[in-house]
């Protein structure tokens, strides 16, 4: 068991920057979420961790050991890649037990630990089987099993149910989840899909273009982001963003939009952003209001009904009731929650106090 630090780490690919000023303490016991696009550097991150790819600059410790210069053999970190990487010509029970074969571990102490494991993931019954005779799921669980076997100080996590249909990602993701809690074991986890990084975080990272723009709870990344890069990625539908000028604490966007209130805002060209589920359908003529507009679409999602307006030409989205009902060009008025109303200055991407 141990804590993964970070300090002012960098990695460079030639004159390109992957990762940079990477200053981060991952806690024991943790699950920390790197959460961002493709190609943001979370993969090349794990891989530092892991040893499979240099430092260029700063230094990470595994514990209270540096591990800059330590072989990844040495440093005690199990993997688990989006590809299960099993051996096709040996059996589940000898795919699982192979990290445990190399360490000399004698055989019957091997089964034992193999069938303790495989009960856990819920491989019991198939510990003859080859790779190819099991689901995406099924192999899922033997690289997930294997990982496990050899109770490593920090598992990392490069989007391990990226390969699986979208009910058994939810299935999986409750079991690791468990499973995590159960082992009690550090664990780094890479994914670019944010509900993966919500629902299974103590921590979320979101990194943008090599850098972390912000460490928090899911809840803290939820409601309270820092950036504009945050508040756009996390959420889904995403946060409405939309550009316009504040002028003596008014904010004014395209279309008519108007949002007062916001005495304090020190910026002139900002970035309001308000969550689809902050936002309220009412009539086109009622007090207060901050747009009044045509229904552009409604959909329902079974929980919710989605309605968006166009305010200029960019799209407002509000999660109104499943029973709500609205016609094609009906006018309505949008009404924003005012302290769930977020301002961003346009050219720093930074958020401001209102
Ligand atoms: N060996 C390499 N040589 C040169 N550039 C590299 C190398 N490995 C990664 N990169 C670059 O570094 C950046 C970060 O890559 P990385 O694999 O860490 O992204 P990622 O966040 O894991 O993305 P994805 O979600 O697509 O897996 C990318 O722009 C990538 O092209
Ligand atoms: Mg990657």
């Amino acid at each position: 068991m141990a804590s993964v630090t970070f300090k002012g780490v960098a990695k460079r690919f030639g004159g390109f920057t992957a990762v940079s000023g990477l200053n981060l303490e991952i806690r024991d016991k943790e699950f920390l979420v790197l959460l961002g696009p493709s190609g943001c550097g979370k993969t090349t991150t794990m891989r530092m961790v892991a040893g499979l790819e240099d430092v260029s600059e700063g230094e990470i410790f595994i514990g209270e050991r540096k591990v800059n210069d330590v072989l990844p053999k040495y440093r005690d970190v199990a993997m688990v890649f989006q590809s299960y990487a099993l051996y096709p010509h040996l059996t589940v029970e000898d795919n699982i037990g192979y990290p445990l074969k190399i360490r000399k571990v004698p055989k019957a102490e091997r089964r034992r630990i193999v069938g303790e494991v495989a009960k856990r993931v819920e491989l019991e019954t198939m510990l003859g089987r080859l790779p190819k005779e099991l689901s995406g799921g099924q192999r899922q669980r033997v690289a997930l099993a294997r990982a496990i076997v050899r109770t490593p100080k920090v598992f990392l996590m490069d989007e391990p149910l990226s390969n699986l249909d979208a009910k058994l990602r939810v299935q999986m993701r409750a079991e690791l989840k468990h499973l995590q809690h159960e082992l009690s074991v550090t664990t780094i986890y890479v994914t670019h899909d944010q509900i993966e990084a919500m629902t299974l975080a103590d921590r979320v990272a979101v990194m943008n273009k090599g850098v972390i723009e912000q460490l928090d709870t899911p809840k803290e990344i939820y409601n309270n982001p820092k950036t504009l890069f945050v508040a756009g990625f996390i959420g889904s539908p995403p946060m409405n963003l939309i550009e316009g000028e504040v002028k003596d604490g008014v904010f004014l966007g395209a279309g008519g939009l108007r949002v007062e209130g916001l005495k304090s805002a020190t910026v002139a060209k900002a970035v309001i952003g308000v969550r689809p589920e902050d936002v309220k359908v009412v009539g086109a003529k009622e007090q207060g209001i901050n747009l009044a507009a045509p229904i552009y679409s409604v959909e329902l999602t079974g929980e919710s009904t989605l309605v968006s307006v166009h305010a200029g030409d960019q799209l407002v989205t509000m999660r109104a009731d499943k029973n709500f009902v609205g016609d094609f060009d009906q006018m309505i008025g949008v009404r924003a929650a005012p302290d769930r109303v977020f301002l961003f200055d346009q050219q720093s991407r930074a958020r401001v106090a209102v």
